[in-house]
């Protein structure tokens, strides 16, 4: 039976773990820092990096791995902590949460306008600081989508870029036009203090 160690900023935590078993299984009896969301394997909020004893959990498959290539990781060194199995064999292994529990802007609607010629979503903020949000790639809204949304603050140079999950979507209207909820899986202050403003002005 593996031993879990899960490593975060204020120590360690230990769990046993039994072969065939699920990783979220012992994340939540052991109370682990990793956080979840969708547990499906979609969001990437789970993201651990896996320090030592990749080779005592089941591979990651097809999809775990196209998840974690939109967030720039890629397995056995990270795995969805959703997604993980773990396999048969004795020893240690070691986790690092890489998705830190913090404050997000889930719950909060926005519209968003299909630019199907570009193909891709214009999140329609109303301020001025950001100038138009993107989110490449995307022409059609579908809810768990992990996106990478894009904006370009007003007196910098280059082009910030956040991963946020789609959570909801529903028509709004005009054709083309959505009302989407999204949630913020990495931190950015601009983009976090925008939704807040627009949310206040936005049914929910
Ligand atoms: S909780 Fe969403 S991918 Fe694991």
């Amino acid at each position: 039976m593996p031993t879990i160690i899960f490593e975060y900023p204020q120590g360690e935590w230990t769990a046993e773990a039994p072969a065939g078993g699920a990783l979220a299984s012992v994340c939540d009896v052991a109370e682990s820092p990793v956080p979840f969301h969708c547990r499906s394997g979609n969001c990437g909020t789970c993201r651990v990096a896996i320090l030592e004893g990749e080779a005592l959990l089941e591979a990651a498959d097809g999809k775990e791995r196209g998840v974690l290539a939109t967030l720039g990781l890629s397995a056995p060194a990270h795995r969805l902590a959703c997604q993980v199995k773990v396999g048969e064999g004795t020893g240690q292994i070691r986790v690092r949460p890489l998705s830190p529990r913090m404050p997000r802007a889930g719950g909060l609607k926005v519209p968003v306008r299909r630019d199907a010629e570009a193909g891709r979503l214009l999140v329609r903020l109303s301020d001025e600081r950001t100038g138009e949000i993107a989110i490449p790639g995307v022409s059609e809204p579908e809810a768990d989508a992990v996106v990478v949304i894009e904006f370009q603050p007003l007196g910098e140079k280059r082009a910030r870029e956040v991963i946020a999950r789609i959570v909801d979507c529903e028509p709004d209207g005009d054709p083309g036009l959505y009302l989407v909820e999204l949630e913020l899986l990495e931190q950015d202050e601009l983009l976090m203090e925008l939704f807040r403003e627009n949310a206040a002005a936005t049914p929910s």
